[in-house]
């Protein structure tokens, strides 16, 4: 049987903007639990939730100050159990969001560590003295461009504290083992109550060179991906393995795929990686196939791929790649680029309508680096209808939803055959029915120039999938008989065929008749 996590797509919930149940303009796990039926349409596998821990949300949950609770803005730990029961009768498994970097400032821990050089958990956290000049410990920045310096200076006890991120997210010190130990207890926690596994948030920042030397005049970063990294992984894989049939994936967020793959080989590391590398592709057949074979020849068989696009940290695909008005197609042709690779297809919530980026208005900033667009509210019900709020709250939402929630929004999609949403819906019953999609042998073609093709086989079952990534119509000829199951194009007839114009962001799957 093949692993849940193999099978189908990941569905990413940002829970803030999700859905609202109780009218604060937050989306919370009751909204959540209401819009099920929406998951269940997508047929995804499993739900991962952005966190849902207590946090004063400097980063907007990934400050968590409590790692084994749930935030009263999102509900109750017994709101989380009904959730994770709700969607495992629905056959969903639910992956939360960890966060071992680094916690909230108002995290226990760091309270007490901040509170004296003699505290017990003093050394839970990075301190050091500041250099000779009086400035800090060394020239490490915040991921953060806004930020600055990754270092904070804390007057009572006259020292520095590192943060890879906001100064309200001190890094945890990981040469400790009491943290590892306390660390490795809240994944237990979790397993514990039935969850089905963990995105591990920041993975590469887990380990940074324990002489804490500057990054200047070095062939290498000194405040990440150290080696002591693999080491600290395997901890947090063999707690996970006590639990059966669990999955863990990472963020890891390194511009080189060979650096990322050291996280995922040898079977004791993560399950899954998500590969940034690919995010960052231009629209170019090329280096898409290029990145695509560049995994296959250096993880497979050994590792299993995940293939995303787009997350709460990263522009909208509709955006990304509108390049003059050509984003809603280009959406729809990732849409099936993800569901037909060999690998796990990551989507991020908003995806399957095709969402842009949401206009956020100087005054309506909160993120302090620049991701509010893509954290939109998911607008349900058209505003004329719904209000303001678009079916997401009934209140004023946190953030202003997109500017064609009218038309874009889920209602309006699911009564609209040629919509994204039912593309997306139609993708994820083909993916379901299909042990070719699933976990077919893949094999990339030379088809036509801009377009990148590929076979998904297993058995009998032979199909061909084709995105057309040009700017102009590139003709497609398969070789042999063919039935056209989709396209991206929702003027294309479903028919049988021996070849095909493909046009400009057209994706199709093809299934392929033999002969
Ligand atoms: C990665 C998360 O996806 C991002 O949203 C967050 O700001 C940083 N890690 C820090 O936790």
């Amino acid at each position: 049987m093949t692993s849940w996590w193999r099978r189908g797509a990941v569905y990413q919930v940002y829970p803030r903007s999700f859905a609202d149940s109780d009218g604060d303009g937050v989306g919370d796990l009751r909204g959540l639990r209401a819009h099920l039926d929406h998951l269940t349409g997508l047929s995804v596998t499993a739900v991962w939730l952005s966190p849902v821990f207590p946090s004063p949300m400097a980063d907007f949950g990934y400050d968590v100050s409590d790692h084994c609770d749930v935030d009263p803005l999102f509900g109750t730990l017994a709101d989380l159990d009904d959730l994770v029961a709700d969607c495992h009768a629905r056959g969903i498994r639910v992956v939360l969001d960890w966060v071992p970097n680094h916690t909230s400032d108002q995290h226990p821990w760091f309270r007490a560590s901040r509170s004296s050089r003699e505290d017990p958990k003093r050394n839970w956290y990075v301190w050091r003295d500041g250099a000779p000049d009086g400035g800090p410990p060394n020239d490490w920045r915040s991921e953060f461009a806004a930020v600055g310096p990754a270092w904070t200076y804390d007057e009572p006890t006259g020292q520095w504290y590192l943060h890879s991120y906001t100064p309200q997210q001190p890094d945890l010190n990981w040469e400790h083992p009491e943290v590892e130990a306390a660390m490795h207890d809240t994944i237990r926690f979790w397993l514990g109550r039935g969850v089905d596994g963990l995105r591990i948030d920041a993975l590469q920042r887990l380990a940074k060179d324990p002489l804490l030397r500057s990054n200047a005049g070095s062939d290498r970063r000194h405040d990440q991906d150290w080696e002591t990294a693999h080491g600290r992984l395997r901890g947090i894989r063999r707690v996970v393995d006590e639990f059966p049939d669990r999955m863990v994936v990472g963020e890891v967020y390194l511009l080189d795929l060979r650096r990322v793959l050291a996280y995922l080989t040898g079977g004791d590391q993560l399950h899954l990686a998500h590969n940034f590398v690919f995010v960052h592709l231009p629209w170019d057949a090329g280096a898409f196939r290029a990145a695509i074979e560049e995994f296959e020849a250096q993880a497979e068989p050994e590792a299993w791929p995940a293939w995303f696009l787009g997350n709460h940290d990263h522009s909208r695909i509709a955006t990304r790649y509108d390049d003059g008005g050509h984003g809603p197609a280009r959406a729809r042709a990732v849409a099936l680029l993800l569901t037909a690779l060999r690998g796990t297809p990551f989507l991020y919530q908003g995806d399957e309508l095709g969402l842009p980026d949401a206009i956020v208005p100087p005054d309506r900033v909160v993120d302090v680096d620049g991701r509010d667009p893509e954290r939109a509210p998911l607008p349900w019900r058209p505003p004329s209808v719904a209000g303001a709020g678009a079916g997401f709250t009934t209140g004023e939402p946190w953030l202003p939803l997109v500017a064609d929630a009218e038309r874009l929004c889920v209602e309006r999609q699911a009564a609209d055959p040629s919509s994204t949403l039912s593309l997306v819906r139609r993708l994820g019953e083909l993916r379901a029915a299909s042990t070719a999609l699933q976990t077919g042998r893949q094999r990339m073609l030379d088809a036509a120039p801009d377009v990148l093709a590929w076979l998904r086989e297993d058995g009998d079952e032979r199909l061909l999938a084709a995105v057309n990534l040009g700017l102009g119509p590139r003709t497609l000829v398969p070789g042999e008989e063919a039935t056209l199951l989709v396209s991206t194009d929702p003027g294309r007839p479903s028919s049988v065929v021996r070849d095909l114009v493909l046009q400009p962001d057209e994706a199709v799957l093809l299934r392929l008749h033999g002969g």
